[in-house]
């Protein structure tokens, strides 16, 4: 641990720690305890000095920082190798790379804005600074590379187990296959990116945008009335490291049950999220459309609807609903 990140755990430890102390403790003269206390200040800790008695930790930036997120991690894998930029063009993007250049499985790439955020579909992500979560995991699943669109399906389980105790007050909702809405707004979107040879997966790229303190203003006039942010939804302000190591936890813990049991074992946990079952959709399958009632989703992660020629099971598609929000999500 870095020097400064130990001053951050002894002042977490006391209400007042007196440079004399962390001087003794750390094995450092007061004028290099004094130097490092400015360099946090710089970084946006608030650090009072009060005069005889020592340093008092007033509060911790609201920044995505490597220290503030390792905090609250608890996971094996995911997020224990970490990069976060304060500007980046895409996490995915960036975490590709990462993925190319052998990076471990759950090697996580955090920004506080992208200037390039990518959607699915060929849309791009509204990517405001300091507000939000944009992140991108390398993934390295044993699975067929057929099996990758279960992976989607799984992380928004997980981004939905993560934001319910964030978002208490209003219920989080899926939206076949993984857009997560708060008031039928879309609060989170996930884009996997795959690497792969015919028969063997060499990565996945799995970038999570997650809406959590973002104010109306930060989204485009024409996304004001399909999106939201947790801030929005329910006027509670979201401690974003703490989720970021948080989605960690959750999403370690799901991704291994899918790889191990593959999607059926959370399948009935997806559906308890669905916003769909029961409804009248229409999905647009790269310009081929399909009209009926959602049953549910299957073993696979295929959304089933009953049709007017019968049963059919949709891999993947754009979805809508009949005489529902009146604008696509
Ligand atoms: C969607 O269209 O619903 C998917 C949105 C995915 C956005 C995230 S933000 C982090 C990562 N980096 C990107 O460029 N996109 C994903």
């Amino acid at each position: 641990m870095e020097t400064a990140d130990r001053i951050l755990t002894l002042l977490r430890r006391e209400p007042i720690v007196s440079g004399e102390a962390l001087s003794a403790t750390l094995g450092i003269s007061r004028a290099a305890v004094w130097k490092h206390v400015e360099a946090l200040r710089a970084a946006g800790y608030r650090i009072e000095s009060h005069r005889s008695r020592g340093y008092a930790l007033a509060a911790a930036p609201d920044r995505l920082l490597p220290a503030e997120i390792a905090r609250h991690l608890e996971t094996e894998r995911f997020g224990r190798r970490l990069e976060c930029f304060e500007s980046i063009d895409s996490t995915n993007v960036y975490a590709a790379r990462l993925a190319r250049e052998d990076a471990p499985e759950g090697t996580l790439v955090l920004a506080e804005r992208q200037t390039r955020g990518r959607g699915r579909l060929g849309r791009s992500w509204v990517s405001p600074a300091r507000v939000n979560l944009y992140a991108s995991f390398v993934l390295r699943p044993r699975l067929a590379p057929a099996d990758a669109p279960q992976l989607a399906l799984a992380a928004a389980v997980a981004v939905a187990r993560t934001l319910a105790p964030f978002a208490a007050t209003v219920p989080v909702a899926i939206k076949w296959p993984n857009d997560c809405l708060l008031d039928g707004k879309k609060v989170a979107g996930i884009l996997t990116e795959m690497d792969a040879e015919v028969d063997r997966i060499r990565s996945v790229v799995l970038g999570i945008g997650v809406n959590l303190n973002a104010p109306a203003r930060a989204f485009p006039p024409e996304l004001r009335t399909t999106a939201t942010s947790v801030l929005l939804a329910t006027g509670t302000r979201v401690d974003r490291p703490r989720f970021a190591a948080a989605l960690c936890a959750t999403l370690e813990a799901v991704y291994d049950r899918v790889v191990r049991d593959g999607f059926g074992a959370i399948a009935s946990e997806w559906e308890s999220y669905s916003c769909l079952t029961g409804r009248e959709v229409t999905v647009d399958c790269s310009g081929r459309r399909s009209t009926g009632t959602v049953r549910g989703i299957d073993p696979v992660g295929r959304l089933v609807l009953d049709g007017a020629n019968g049963e059919e099971r949709i891999m993947a598609g754009d979805v809508s609903i009949v005489n529902g929000y009146r604008r696509k999500l």
